[in-house]
């Protein structure tokens, strides 16, 4: 054989077993998918290919594999392609919805945005939020956390986004509204987005009211001629490469993009968080006592403090290891995409999963321990709660940011206790995100003046 023959010729990628009904692996793959992918994974090993309802699609493992995927160039493995259902919520002309060299010049501009000095600008105001969220709390109680995180996130969010004012006077109405669009979103929409389910109606009707509302904003801000520190006047600042500032309708789907990507993500991060502290009472000490000594110094809890916490940023390290909130990332394979001497052809599907990846033994040795204490590994490919290279999230220290002095707030005031057994405290994954099981309720109490 020459070495041109040897290299045409791929080597075999296994096929997951089952998948011969209609629609192949889809039904199994949408009931958990994470589940579905570590069963892939076991059996067919670092390559495994299967059925997505009518996709072939080539699952990925390892940080060997995560770097050769984050390599590629967009114009190879294209992220727009493969999440071309996302563009009805967040509209044409925005991210997947707009021409690649738009798109990365929008990425820029969510980034400038998030700069570490602008998040010197939004801790208090995180901070503002949680207290408020509490004030009304009482002695004792129950609540469900993974419901009341979402809504304070929403709160947390627009406040940081849209401005102090929008977020006392509209917040109600984004929120409903919002929800209607979120709730169009889940794991069947991957494969087709045009079927026209009801929800996908109401999710229509839903982001041409968001879009008004951010737009009425946007004009009214420009006839008063106000100028604020919050994102969107980031976005109604900034400009292309050419000069041209956004229009009007991409201003909109800028904030809607920023809401979908950090908003469930956040809210799941933080409610994991909160049950693996209850789950985990020595480490909730250990973390109380971290906060509690911050605090006697900066009551503020501000940005450059929270930075201070090696204890609760192993913990979120260690939450974002074990319940990774987007645990499937896919891309479309537009040229053919070699690896290991194996060829995934052009219009096949590559997923990969932080779920999985974030479970291999020989990374993170006994995965199924909740440690967070453990060292970080080795190759930093292994580890991909924010995904990598230039795709990766550009959200990420503001979600950490959120996360940390929400849960910093609760554990100055409160203690909590699992309302159930450890054990019923389950992942499960209604839409794309894996989020603990409903209802995900913890018991509070006051914490005895020290
Ligand atoms: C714990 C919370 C979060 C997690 C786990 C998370 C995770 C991720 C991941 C895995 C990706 C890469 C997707 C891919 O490669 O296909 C991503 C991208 C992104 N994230 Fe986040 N994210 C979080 C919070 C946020 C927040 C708060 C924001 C906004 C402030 C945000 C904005 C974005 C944006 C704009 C992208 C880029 C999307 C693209 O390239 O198409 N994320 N995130």
């Amino acid at each position: 054989m020459t070495a041109a023959n040897a290299q045409q010729r791929s080597a075999t990628i296994r096929f997951v077993s089952g998948g011969r009904e209609p629609g192949g692996h889809f039904a199994e793959f949408c009931a958990h998918p994470a589940h579905f992918l570590m069963r892939a994974y076991r059996e067919c090993g670092e390559l495994a290919e299967f059925d997505q309802g009518g996709i072939l699609t080539v699952l990925m493992v390892g940080p060997e594999a995560h770097e050769a995927i984050f390599r590629a160039p967009d114009e190879q493995l294209s992220a727009a392609l493969a999440y071309q259902y996302m563009v009805p919520i967040f509209g044409e002309g925005v991210q997947y919805g707009a021409p690649l060299a738009i798109e990365r010049q929008q990425l820029r501009m969510h980034s400038q945005g998030l700069r570490a000095e602008r998040m010197t600008y939004y801790a208090p105001i995180i901070a503002r939020e949680a207290a408020d969220w509490i004030s009304g709390w009482g002695e004792h109680g129950q609540m469900d956390f993974y419901e009341s995180f979402a809504d304070l996130t929403i709160k947390t969010s627009t406040h940081c986004l849209l401005g102090a004012e929008f977020r006392y006077t509209l917040t109600d109405e984004f929120a409903r509204i919002y929800h209607d669009l979120g709730a169009a979103v889940d794991a069947s929409g991957t494969v087709d987005h045009t079927v026209q389910k009801a929800a996908y109606a109401r999710r229509d009707e839903a982001r041409a009211e968001l879009g008004e509302l951010i737009i009425a904003r946007v004009r009214e801000r420009r006839a008063a001629g106000e100028q604020h520190d919050d994102l969107l006047s980031v976005y109604m600042n900034s400009t292309y490469q050419d000069g041209t500032p956004l229009s009007e309708s991409q201003i909109a789907g800028m904030v809607v993009w920023f809401m979908f990507a950090g908003h469930h993500t956040s809210a799941n991060t933080a409610a994991w968080t909160l049950v693996e502290l209850a789950r985990h009472p020595q480490f909730c000490a250990e973390i109380v006592q971290e906060v509690d000594g911050l605090w006697a110094d900066d009551p503020e809890l501000g940005f450059r403090t929270l930075r201070k916490m090696p204890l609760l940023d192993g913990f979120v390290r260690e939450i974002l290891r074990a319940h990774p909130p987007l645990n499937t990332l896919s891309r479309r394979v537009v040229q053919d995409f070699h690896y290991k001497g194996h060829c995934i052809e052009a219009g096949k599907n590559i997923m990969f999963s932080p779920w999985v990846a974030h479970r291999l033994p020989e990374h993170f040795p006994d995965p199924e321990r909740f440690d967070p204490h453990r060292p970080e590994p080795e190759n930093k490919f292994a580890y991909i709660p924010f995904g990598g290279g230039s795709r990766k999230c550009v959200g990420n220290a503001f979600a950490i940011l959120q996360v940390k002095r929400i849960i910093c707030e609760l554990l100055h005031h409160y203690q909590f206790e699992l309302d159930g057994p450890a054990d019923t405290y389950q992942e499960i994954m209604p839409s794309l995100i894996l989020r603990p099981s409903d209802p995900c309720v913890l018991r509070y109490q006051r914490r005895a003046p020290s």
